[in-house]
């Protein structure tokens, strides 16, 4: 019997249905490549390939619709997403001050995005459609308005205590 790690065989199973659920269809790479994506927050490598293989396209055009797409992300992403606005309406309601904050917290850079132990991924985006409560942070799908530093400090350090003790 061939040797399979035992941590690839829940990734493959969860590709397989993902992959069934659209009966394999290569025309529809997009929401296979989403949903994908929904698992794991990225699109690992070998995953791609396999998908690749499963749906009968070469593993190049797999990759050119995964790095067409800024939606898609080729990194490891941590367990929450932190995004902040960086939009006309949040840059002028301070949003660069509550971005400073954050990285120095996590200890993070415009080039290091995602915090070593894959806890948080920090982002700026342009406009999140929710300019009334600018400036606005938000945390996987959750939307923060009227931030300041202080109370985004205080939203990761209540993430942070909430998986100290799971
Ligand atoms: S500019 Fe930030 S939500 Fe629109």
């Amino acid at each position: 019997m061939s040797k399979v790690k035992n941590t690839e065989i829940p990734k493959f199973k969860k590709v397989c249905e993902i992959l069934a659920r659209y009966n394999n269809d290569s025309s529809k790479l997009i929401p296979i490549l989403q949903a994908v994506q929904d698992e794991y927050r990225y699109l690992p490598e070998e995953i791609m390939t396999f998908i690749a293989t499963s749906v009968k396209i070469p593993p190049a055009s797999v990759y050119g619709v995964a790095t067409f797409y800024a939606h898609f992300s080729l990194e490891p992403k941590g367990k929450y997403i932190v995004k902040l606005c960086d939009g006309t309406a949040c840059h002028v309601k301070n949003s660069i001050p509550i971005l400073e904050a954050i990285r120095e917290n996590l200890n993070l850079n415009e080039k290091t995005k995602t915090t070593p132990d894959m806890l948080f991924t920090v982002e700026t985006v342009s406009c999140l459609g929710a300019c009334g409560l600018a400036p606005v942070v938000v945390i996987n799908d959750d939307v923060h308005g009227q931030m300041t530093p202080e109370k985004a400090l205080a939203l990761l350090e209540d993430i942070k205590r909430k998986e100290s003790v799971q």
